[in-house]
């Protein structure tokens, strides 16, 4: 990085710089463009037909590929970087990484980061789109599918379901990152008809079930725990608030396991939605037409 830029400098100053005003590129593209710059982009949850297919081109294009370490299934890479320069960025801090995305592209080299589900969940991706950006290099985003939604389809079910689940919450357990006071995953279990989705949480479901009890939580709600979600040691371990917590650490999973607390993942039942029902088949059925109900 150049020498009076600190990584907190630039995201600061990248911050301060659209503060008042949106970046106008903002405007000028989709999500699905191809654009210039480094895409930022989400590998999805592991199997290699998950990837969208524009991070699967990107990747096919790539000189330089710096991917999210163990989080990226190795299948995938070999599948679609096989001949581009590979790099993990596990280990490594931003005045490391930044420099060497810098210097590659500068050099004229095609270079892809690649993080593993959705870069906006847990990804830590803007800080590096801004350390670049102020180092002159323009970065954007590629979505991927995020581990929740590989989850809900490995156990059939949808994360919202109608009466049932009516809201989603993605969210993480108090630990080194977040305090005590900000971890709210009582709160969403509490309000009865959230799906929870625990990330970066594997190592501490007994821990968590525990606040929950002690918060009020009752222990027979539903826990379903999908270790390595479209992998192919893909597991699932389905218990309640009581007794997963114990299960999980019998199954010695430390990490990369989604807990989705709530009747929706365990495939509770659930009225009928608005959608397929007498009231979408009334009068004029124009499908241009939206109503509040549209996506139930
Ligand atoms: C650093 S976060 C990255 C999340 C990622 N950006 C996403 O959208 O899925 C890593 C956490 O995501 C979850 N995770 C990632 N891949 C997973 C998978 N294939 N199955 C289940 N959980 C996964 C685990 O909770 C893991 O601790």
């Amino acid at each position: 990085m150049t020498d009076d830029a600190d990584p907190q400098a630039a995201i600061d100053a990248q911050r301060e710089k659209h503060a008042h005003e949106r970046d106008e590129r903002v405007y000028e593209h989709t999500a699905g463009d191809d654009r210039e710059g480094i895409p930022f982009v989400g590998a999805g949850p592991g199997h290699p037909r998950l990837l969208t297919v524009a991070g699967k081109e990107l990747l096919e294009d790539a000189d330089l590929v710096v991917h999210a370490g163990s989080l990226v299934n190795s299948e995938l890479l070999e599948a679609y970087c096989d001949h581009a320069e590979l790099v993990n960025s596990v280990g490594k801090d931003l005045e490391e990484l930044v420099p060497l995305m810098r210097d590659a592209y500068g050099d004229g080299r095609t270079v892809v980061r690649l993080h593993s589900g959705d870069p906006a969940i847990y990804g830590a991706a803007l800080e590096q789109m801004d350390a670049l950006e102020h180092e002159g290099v323009p970065t954007y985003l590629v979505p991927g599918v995020t581990s929740a939604f590989a989850a809900s389809a490995t156990l059939r079910t949808q994360l919202t379901l109608n009466e049932t689940a009516n809201h989603v919450a993605f969210t993480r357990p108090q630990g080194k990152t977040l305090d005590a006071e900000d971890d709210h995953i009582a709160e969403f279990v509490g309000m009865g008809d959230v799906t929870t989705c625990i990330y970066l949480g594997t190592h501490a479901v007994a821990d968590t079930m525990d606040r929950l009890v002690e918060s009020g939580v009752a222990p027979d709600t539903p826990v379903s725990v999908v270790y390595h979600a479209s992998w192919p040691d893909e597991d699932i371990i389905e218990g309640t608030v009581g007794d997963i917590g114990e299960k999980i650490d019998d199954a010695g999973y430390r990490a990369s396991a989604m807990v989705l607390i709530g009747d929706a993942a365990a495939g509770a039942g659930y009225e009928r939605s608005y959608l397929y029902g007498g009231w979408a088949n009334q009068g004029d059925n124009d499908t241009e037409t939206e109503s509040p109900s549209d996506d139930d």
